[in-house]
């Protein structure tokens, strides 16, 4: 068995007292999720370094990596959403706090190209700002409550990249608010607007994010998708992509974002590629098995 050095104890095991330590002195913490999330936080990450055996110079590249990470970060670029993604760490959040059922429709990672409030538009306008050579896309469908009864006034956010691979905020040559818009649907829960087919497109890769996923022999593509964001009081938000079918990174999404609930093939209506899917939006007081668990814990048998 190997031992650390100058005992014999083995490395796997060395220095519990050092995690038993750490852990105790959070008792005074004020807030008890926070007390119980470090202490996983500080165990799991003491358990790394002992299996793994971390040596000074590991650290350092460690250090080194997170922060270059944090410096790569600004308005634009949210690095640590990046590097969240790309180890799947999102796309576990997601499948803990969502909801789902029969007539839900499923959520994914939000990305880190939703800009905020963007510009509201008519049913059936266009969201491109600027001609582009490609092929055009109509989108409509219907947003519904778990039973299939229509939503009205449900705000409906999509965005999507530019041909050349790009969201406007990436791209200074694009105007801003290019290829997103707002929609409310109507009486019936209807919603329509057209836009142009979206195209694969690498995640940014110029930084430590792209750097990892190289280290791994990893690609950085997404599939083709247009996002979408559905929000209407008294229903939780959803957040969500909708993917075209037989794209080739569908089964190695750099982020681990696709389902095959959300994979479609347009169909052909009078010449033009159309699309028509319709979203289920979960009740709010449906709580989430992360709900669950909190007031099991704040209310023990
Ligand atoms: C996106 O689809 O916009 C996206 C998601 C995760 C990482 C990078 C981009
Ligand atoms: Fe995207």
């Amino acid at each position: 068995m190997e031992t650390a050095a100058n005992d014999d104890v083995p490395v796997k095991e060395i220095f519990p007292e050092l995690t038993r330590d750490v852990i105790d002195r959070m008792k005074n913490a004020g807030n008890p999720r926070l007390r119980e999330v470090l202490a996983l936080v500080v165990r799991h990450v003491h358990a790394i370094v002992r299996e793994a055996e971390i040596t000074h110079d590991e650290w350092w590249l460690a250090i080194d990596f997170l922060t270059r990470a944090g410096k790569m970060c600004s308005e634009n670029r949210q690095e640590f959403i990046l590097l969240s993604d790309i180890l799947g760490v999102s796309m576990l959040v997601d499948a803990i706090d969502h909801v789902g059922g029969p007539g839900l429709s499923e959520s994914t990672v939000l990305g880190p190209f939703y800009a905020g409030q963007q510009r509201e538009l008519l049913a059936g306008d266009s969201i491109l700002l600027r001609d582009e050579d490609s092929d055009p896309l109509e989108m409509h469908g219907r947003v519904t409550d778990s039973h299939g009864r229509p939503i009205a006034e449900a705000v409906v956010e999509v965005w999507q990249t530019a041909p050349n691979q790009l969201y406007d905020v990436q791209d200074k040559d694009q105007p801003e608010g290019h290829l997103r818009g707002t929609f409310r649907t109507d009486a019936t829960g209807a919603f329509r607007f057209r836009t142009i087919l979206p195209v694969s497109y690498p995640i940014p890769n110029d930084g430590p994010a792209g750097q990892l996923l190289a280290a791994m022999g990893r690609h950085p593509f997404r599939p083709a998708h247009i996002h979408f964001m559905i929000g209407a009081p008294g229903y939780r938000t959803l957040v969500t992509h909708l993917f075209l079918d037989g794209d080739e990174y569908l089964a190695s999404d750099a982020v681990f974002g696709v389902k095959p609930s959300l994979v479609i093939r347009p169909g052909l209506v009078g010449g033009v590629n159309t699309l028509e899917y319709h979203f289920g939006l979960a009740e709010e007081q449906v709580s989430t098995r992360a709900q669950v668990e909190a007031l099991r814990r704040k209310h023990p048998e």
